[in-house]
């Protein structure tokens, strides 16, 4: 695959899931030589709040906020210009927020901050889409609402690894694919059910990759980077 060290690394955004400051910041600071995008996710942001995002960015790496917001187009606008103005790169929100919402959200960026969209969550299964009204297969409703972001202005969406290829038949080069669900053939495979390999979800047409735990539970987190930047040559 015609892709090197650096640029492997760049395709990998680590999802700090911890619950402290320094805790977050002591994983940057022992990856950002070969990692330069990080995830904050509700978990860390709800114990720390912006301060941690400027913190994060004062190390001169990128942050990927992911707030899932959804809310009425009036609050997730505002709650966008607040993420814009802390000057990070990616935000996420909930497309089944519908059009009004997703305009609101697209319509107030700034700063070169994209808007990812989420879909249905990887989680959920046909069950769980009966159980909240909607008839449709879960491989339908994630392409209703990816269209609907995209006519609506979305940079990009969060997808699971098994449905890149589908979105990408759909919609071409014109959307950025953010994948999680990602585990190395020698990690735990934990919660993730219907995970790939990095390499697998890249070469399946990912832009970036989200990785958490095989890299942040890792007695050696720069080795696990390591192992992985070596498993895309
Ligand atoms: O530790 P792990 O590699 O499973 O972390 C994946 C990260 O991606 C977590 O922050 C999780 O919240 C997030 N995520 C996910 N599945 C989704 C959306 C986000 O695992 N569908």
């Amino acid at each position: 695959m015609e892709i090197g060290m650096t640029k492997a690394g760049d395709k990998i955004i680590v999802a700090l899931d911890v619950a402290t400051k320094g805790q977050a910041l002591a994983l940057v600071e022992q990856l950002h030589d070969k990692i330069s995008f990080f995830k904050i996710g509700l978990q860390l942001y709800t114990a720390q709040g912006p301060e941690i995002v400027r913190a994060v960015l004062a190390t001169g790496v990128k942050i990927f906020l992911d707030l899932k917001l959804h809310d009425i187009p009036n609050t997730v606008a505002r709650a966008v210009e607040s993420a814009s103005s802390l000057g990070l790169q990616m935000l996420t929100i909930h497309l089944s927020g519908g059009s009004e919402m997703i305009r609101a959200a697209t319509g107030v960026r700034t700063n070169n901050m994209s808007i990812l969209g989420v879909t249905v969550l990887t989680n959920a299964n046909d069950q769980t889409l009966r159980e909240t009204g909607i008839s449709d297969t879960f491989d339908k409703q994630v392409v209703r609402l990816a269209k609907l972001g995209i006519e609506n202005g979305i940079d990009g969406m969060v997808a699971s690894p098994h449905e890149i290829k589908s979105l990408r038949a759909e919609f071409g080069d014109k959307i950025k694919i953010v994948v999680p669900g990602i585990r190395p053939s020698w990690s735990e495979p934990g919660d993730q059910k219907r995970f790939m390999t990095p390499r697998e979800a890249i070469e399946a047409g990912a832009d970036y990759l989200v990785i958490g735990r095989p890299i942040t539970a890792h007695k050696n987190p720069r080795e696990a980077v390591e192992r992985i930047l070596r498993e895309f040559q």
